[in-house]
């Protein structure tokens, strides 16, 4: 159960016109096997956020924690998912979901047992010896997530995976995430623009300022029924979406 902590983080880049400063003393913590939403107004810093966690970048100021230890560098323990998917066209789905095992030197049993167990946890038993060009956008999105869990993380990171997504896909990536994420609970820390989606897979929905972002509104996601689309249906859910929409539109600077 990954604790993490961003304390105090400022992150500025030096880009070529002027400086850019994406992150402002950003404080956060997210509990062990919570689901964080992240959402925020385009190029706010959600991205940028994600990086610092993923350690693919280093804060200017402040520090990254995950149970305590800095981050410093990417390594296996956080996985991270892109809108665009990752898959390898030239590999069957089974050996892109084992490619970082692969890489490990985890051995061929254990590679197997894990790769069948996370292929049928994301729909996808009966496709394991298929290329990619032969899936759907969807299927090989859930490729990117039996990926990503089967390399064994305590946490996992998603920029806006499901985005390319038409909203029937998405919805059903939402129930296969909740599927995957039931049997094996993680520290996921999810950035979307869609706030349908940031109410029905967070535990918690984080509403960032306009660059440089830090939060503007921490909200306890209350819902039990996460597997039932019908969820959206509820007053709850419609009342906490119009809640959201308005702090949005709030720290974006428009008025109703
Ligand atoms: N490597 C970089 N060099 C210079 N500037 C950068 C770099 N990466 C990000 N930025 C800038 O930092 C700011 C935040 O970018 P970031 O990608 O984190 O935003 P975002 O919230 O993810 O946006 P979106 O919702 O559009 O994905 C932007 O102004 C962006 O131009
Ligand atoms: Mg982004």
């Amino acid at each position: 159960m990954a604790v993490i902590d961003v304390e105090d983080v400022s992150k500025e880049f030096q880009a070529r016109r002027a400086d850019v400063l994406a992150l402002s003393r950003t404080t956060l913590r997210i509990e062990g096997n919570q689901v964080v939403c992240v959402v925020g107004p385009s190029g706010c810093g959600k991205t940028t956020l994600l990086n610092l966690i993923a350690g693919f970048l280093q804060p200017s100021a402040g520090r990254v924690l995950v149970d305590g230890s800095p981050v410093t560098r990417p390594d296996s323990s956080r996985a991270v998912v892109f809108q665009s998917d990752a898959v390898f066209p030239w590999l069957t789905v089974r050996r892109n979901v084992e490619y970082g095992l692969r890489l490990r030197g985890v051995d061929r049993t254990a590679r197997k047992e894990r790769v069948d167990r996370y292929l049928d946890l994301v729909g996808l038993a009966d496709f394991a010896d298929a290329y990619p060009k032969e899936l759907s956008g969807g299927m090989r999105k859930r490729v990117d997530i039996a990926r990503a869990y089967a390399s064994g993380p305590e946490v996992l990171l998603l920029d806006e995976p499901f985005g390319a997504l038409d909203i029937f896909t998405r919805e059903a990536m939402w129930l296969a995430l909740h599927h995957v994420n039931l049997a094996e609970p993680k520290t996921i820390v999810f950035v979307t623009h869609d706030i349908e989606e940031a109410l029905f897979v967070g535990d918690r929905v984080i509403v960032m300022t306009p660059r440089p972002a830090r939060v503007h509104q921490d909200i306890t996601v209350p819902f039990e029924r996460r597997g039932d689309l019908d969820l959206r249906g509820s007053k709850e859910f419609q009342d906490m979406r119009i809640q959201i929409s308005r702090s949005l539109r709030e720290v974006s600077g428009d008025r109703d």
